[in-house]
């Protein structure tokens, strides 16, 4: 294929790129960033197995065949709860990507090359193959945790710091080595390059804790990306660059966002509760509240109050996401608004699992973009607010974090419901949530507790309201 052609092709794929994350940014424009997306990458592929391999054709369309089929059946099987694990073991993939092609490239000695592009080449492949290595024990490490197959716990070595510094070091030492020594030798050194970026990968993941596992997961989206682009270094490919760095820097850019919202800094939480005791979001021990304080609520009382409020503010959590719940609270929504009762949804920015997870549900479940705000908007409307529904959720609605000064989550930003006139929580029992915190809000006086999964309780509510 002309190269005219293909690098045209390159810089439409890029341009859809970037159409599909100013797409991704907001919600009524977010299908449209999608489509964007898939379109972008359809054309990247095809236009490099036509244009750019001359070889193995079979071999190429045989694997995207038969890793596309993988893919489609796991995209299906899996349930929007486990979407972090599965983000993390892609994330791997890419990592793993980036080694191997950094072996290959190592390896070749097929082109020759002046000293100086030499020592640039060498230096493209150590880096891709440093970022690739540790990306992908990292995303493997990161995957066991989620998926409950490892402790969440941190494990903290001591003198763990010292230890990073140690093998980023050595990193830097064998990395000048190999240079000096390729292309004739120095396979040694990328070894043992390799085998510290995997430990590297593996200690810096174990040493975050649970409640800290969402940034560290966009963390490697982020490294992956950085992997992709020096896998383009690597391949002279500018989409790859290109992409690579769209992917890196938005990584790096919500990593950035999601420690704001959870009030973690970003060099704690990657070094793994460097000078910061509560980072490992280990649980605080005993409930904040006495038995007695809790008052319980059914659902025909909650309709009523419902039906009786002027202002509704519906607060969803992973709860909602496990229950399914989201399709009949949007029934409840509509038939409230029709009644004339004003209800808005407000969104925390790590409700759920996952970035955007409480958006995706909503949306879902049609629910108009025009009544769901982020907590910023919508937190001081509280205490205007007749009738507060929590749906699933704990941490988010957690004032421990403003009131308790030594508790895991203090100093997260959370939704304030308790300011308004009541609050109904809808939850199965007492348990804690993800931080795995006792929550005072459970034990206020102008808190009503209605136990059940939230799907039962919600369709009760509705049941009552449809009469
Ligand atoms: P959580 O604090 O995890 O609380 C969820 C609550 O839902 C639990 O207390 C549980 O109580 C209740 N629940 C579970 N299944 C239910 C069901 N079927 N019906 C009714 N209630 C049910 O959730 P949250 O408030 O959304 O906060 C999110 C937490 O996850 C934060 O700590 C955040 O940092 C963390 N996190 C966020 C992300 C992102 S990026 N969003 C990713 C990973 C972790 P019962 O068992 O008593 O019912």
């Amino acid at each position: 294929m002309n190269s005219g052609i293909i690098t045209v092709s390159y810089i439409a794929s890029s341009a859809l790129f970037i159409m599909a994350l100013g797409g991704l940014s907001h919600q009524e424009t977010a299908r449209r960033g999608n489509f964007y997306g898939m379109l972008g990458m359809g054309l990247a592929v095809l236009v490099t197995i036509v244009g750019l391999v001359t070889e193995n054709q079979v071999f190429l369309i045989g694997g995207i065949v038969v890793g596309g089929i993988i893919g489609w059946i796991l995209a299906k099987r899996v349930e929007m709860t486990q979407m972090p694990e599965l983000v993390a073991i892609l994330h791997s993939l890419v990592g793993l990507a980036a080694v191997f092609v950094g072996w290959a490239n190592a390896l070749d000695h097929g082109v020759s090359l002046s000293s100086v592009e030499q020592a640039i080449h060498a230096s493209e492949t150590y880096i891709g193959i440093l970022i690739g290595a540790l990306t992908f024990s990292g995303s493997v490490c990161a995957y066991l945790k989620l998926a409950a197959k490892i402790s969440g716990k941190p494990l903290q070595l001591p003198g763990r710091h010292l230890f990073n510094l140690g093998l980023g070091v050595l990193a830097i030492w064998f990395g000048v080595e190999y240079v000096a020594a390729s292309p004739d030798g120095g396979i040694t050194w990328l070894v043992a390059m390799t085998i510290i970026a995997l430990i590297f990968g593996v200690h810096m993941v174990v040493a975050i804790g649970g409640a800290d596992m969402p940034v560290v997961v966009s963390m490697l989206n982020s490294y992956s990306g950085w992997a992709a682009a020096a896998m383009g270094f690597m391949l002279g490919n500018d989409l790859l660059i290109v992409v690579g760095a769209l992917v890196g820097s938005s990584g790096a850019i919500l990593s950035y966002i999601m420690c704001k919202a959870m009030n973690r800094k970003f060099l704690n939480v990657i070094l793994g509760g460097f000078g910061n005791k509560s980072s490992g979001g280990s649980a605080s021990a005993g409930a904040a509240g006495s038995e007695e304080d809790i008052k319980p609520i059914e659902a025909d009382e909650a309709a009523d109050m419902l039906v009786n409020a002027k202002e509704v503010m519906i607060l969803p959590g992973y709860g909602m996401a496990v229950a399914q719940a989201q399709h009949t609270v949007f029934e409840i929504s509509k038939k409230l608004r029709d009644k004339g009762v004003n209800v808005r949804f407000g969104i925390h920015p790590v409700a759920g699992r996952m970035p955007g997870h409480m958006n995706v549900l909503l949306a879902e479940a049609k629910v108009p973009y025009d009544i769901v705000y982020e907590m910023d908007e919508i937190n001081e409307d509280f205490p205007n607010v007749d009738v507060s529904v929590v749906i699933g959720a704990n941490d988010i609605v957690n004032p421990a974090a403003q009131e308790v000064p030594d508790s895991p989550i203090a100093g997260m930003p959370v939704l304030e419901p308790w300011k308004g006139k009541t609050t109904i929580v809808l939850k199965r029992g007492m348990s804690t949530g993800y931080a795995g915190v006792d929550n005072p809000l459970f034990y206020k006086d102008n808190t009503r507790m209605l136990f059940g999964d939230a799907k039962d309780s919600v369709d009760s509510i509705l049941k009552i309201l449809n009469g």
